[in-house]
């Protein structure tokens, strides 16, 4: 089948752009930068600083298992709004556990066009009450 001009240019239009695209959906940020995802960090100044988040950044949440001196951290999805500014897990899902946080940390790529709500438990939402483990994103579409 012969590809008119007109034709090919569009489609090296959009290879063009799904090129572009591959690039910017390469980020990476740890959650909390150098600080990682510990008790009594403003992660909701975190969010508000590294905003905004595209789709298909994948965000790392570092955090030590549980010591003596640090409680337990893990990393919930919360349902709606309102579970996030109560700090109510009872319908959130574990994403990662006190253990899942060590080494490379765990992995989270926000992949729908949808505010994510983020929060550690610590035991009756201590982490997400007193620590200020909490915040969300809301990834949007590259241009
Ligand atoms: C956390 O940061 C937010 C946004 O900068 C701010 O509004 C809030 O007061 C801070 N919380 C605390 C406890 O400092
Ligand atoms: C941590 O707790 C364990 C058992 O309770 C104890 O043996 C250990 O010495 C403690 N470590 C520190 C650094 O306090
Ligand atoms: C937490 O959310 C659940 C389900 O949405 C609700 O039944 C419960 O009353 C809430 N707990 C508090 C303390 O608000
Ligand atoms: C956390 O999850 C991992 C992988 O599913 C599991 O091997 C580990 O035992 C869990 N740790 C805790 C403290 O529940």
């Amino acid at each position: 089948m012969k590809m008119g001009r007109s034709h090919g240019a569009k489609w090296f239009i959009l290879f063009m752009t799904v090129s572009l695209l591959a690039v910017c959906q390469a980020r990476t940020i740890v959650v909390g930068g150098s600080e990682g995802w510990r008790f009594g960090f403003n992660y909701t100044d975190w969010a508000i600083q590294n905003s905004p988040f595209y789709i298909n950044d994948k965000l790392v949440f570092k955090y030590d298992p549980p010591s003596n001196s640090s409680s337990a951290y893990s990393v919930y999805l919360l349902p709606y709004l309102w579970s996030f500014v109560d700090c109510n897990l009872s319908d959130a899902d574990l994403l990662a556990n006190a253990t899942q946080g060590s080494g490379e940390g765990f992995e989270v790529v926000l992949d729908q066009w949808k505010p994510y709500y983020f929060a550690s438990d610590g035991g009756n939402s201590y982490n997400c009450k007193d620590g200020l483990m909490k915040f969300f994103a809301v990834p949007w579409p590259h241009q």
